[in-house]
């Protein structure tokens, strides 16, 4: 049983408390939080018994065997060293830092301190991926040629809010491109034996807005195995989620590839304990016969569930192979190629 700490107490705080009310790896023994209001919302609604005013008290606090860090990115870095540093594990909000050099360093901290450290991309959590990798080398789809993967939304342009603001870290790359980049890296990787695969060229293109942060961007990347994958982000545009797999043989799609199985994301209350969880499907078609095939991944529990319990399996190895640090460092590299690409590097 792991005792957590939540760091920040926003939106997906909240999902990842009412996931973990269906493990019993671990429970969350406190929150801490600027905000009193959140506080008292996130620790009422589930039985939070240590609430704290200071991220820092976290860190004094000798019960407390992991930290969630779910704060706005441009503090991941500077808290999961410190959390690190005094010998708390740790999973932290994707992406994991602003750049590749932040998270080197974050990496280093935890390698020194001798701790686990994930990146939470939560989606890499799921067994639709052991599903997808599975007939990927299987040769479902004969020899992967090429990958498209996309994730886009429509929010109101707001300066203040995150996801536009450039000093809370705004722009779509870093929001839910990097699920694409991390995707695209996991496919390239599946086709050749290997956890993940980084790009040998990236070329990127994008809008930018008046607080100077990316609102649409799409980038080509190339991998040395000849794989071209396209990804495309977007905060200002419902351009939708999917991932699609072309091979020489047929087709794999991902109709739901960020968000399978997660009647906790979404929830504005905790989820009764018996929740049942949906279960998610790959499509495989063949192009010689047009035969389509659905493949269904049966779920017992919630996505931000199987997170935390990847966490609880790992915590002794220090790193996930779901999303180990060289898969985060080689994901920062590819986020800060495609920014730079499009001109938002900070
Ligand atoms: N894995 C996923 O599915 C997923 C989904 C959404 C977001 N995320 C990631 O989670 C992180 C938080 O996103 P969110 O959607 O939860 O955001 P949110 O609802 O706006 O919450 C922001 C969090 O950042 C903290 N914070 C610290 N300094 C802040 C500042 N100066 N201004 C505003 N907030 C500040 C807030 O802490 P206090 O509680 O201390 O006020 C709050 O916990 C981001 O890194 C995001 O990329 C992941």
């Amino acid at each position: 049983m792991l005792n957590w700490g939540v760091m920040g107490a926003g939106g997906i705080a909240y999902v990842f408390c009412n996931g973990m009310r269906f493990t019993d790896t671990g429970q969350i023994l406190a929150v801490a939080s600027r905000t009193q209001e959140r506080i008292d919302r996130l620790a009422n609604d589930f039985d939070i018994p240590r609430r704290y005013n200071d991220y820092a008290e976290l860190l004094t606090d000798d019960d407390i065997d992991a930290v969630y860090i779910a704060t706005i990115h441009p503090l991941h870095a500077e808290w999961a060293v410190k959390c690190a540093e005094a010998g708390k594990h740790l999973l932290v909000e994707k992406p994991i830092s602003m750049n590749h050099g932040e998270a080197a360093a974050m990496v280093n901290a935890a390698r020194e301190n001798d701790v686990f450290l994930m990146e939470a991309f939560m989606y890499r959590c799921h067994p639709q991926i052991a599903k997808m990798v599975e007939l990927i080398q299987a040769g479902a789809i004969g020899d992967v040629q090429m990958i498209r993967a996309t994730f886009g939304y429509r929010s109101g342009f707001n300066p203040q809010s995150r996801l536009y603001n450039r000093e809370m870290g705004g722009g779509g790359i870093l929001d839910i491109g990097c699920y694409t980049a991390s995707m695209s890296r996991k496919v390239a990787g599946a086709a050749a034996n290997e956890l993940f695969l980084n790009p040998i060229s990236v070329k990127g293109n994008g809008k930018t807005g008046p607080t100077g942060v990316d609102h649409i961007a799409a980038a080509t990347l190339k991998f040395e195995n000849d794989i071209i994958a396209e990804i495309i982000c977007a905060v200002e545009c419902n351009y939708g989620s999917n991932v699609v797999i072309y091979g020489t043989e047929g087709t794999l799609t991902i109709p739901n590839p960020w968000l399978p199985s997660s009647p906790c994301r979404g929830a504005r209350e905790p989820l009764p304990l018996d929740t049942t969880f949906p279960a998610t499907q790959l499509i495989v078609q063949s192009s010689q016969s047009r035969e389509t095939t659905e493949v269904t991944i049966p779920v017992d529990r919630d996505l931000f569930t199987y997170e935390a319990d990847t966490v609880a399996i790992h915590i002794a190895d220090r790193q996930a192979p779901a999303m180990s640090w060289a898969d985060t460092l080689g994901n920062m590299q590819l986020l800060d190629a495609w920014r730079e690409e499009v001109g938002v590097v900070q």
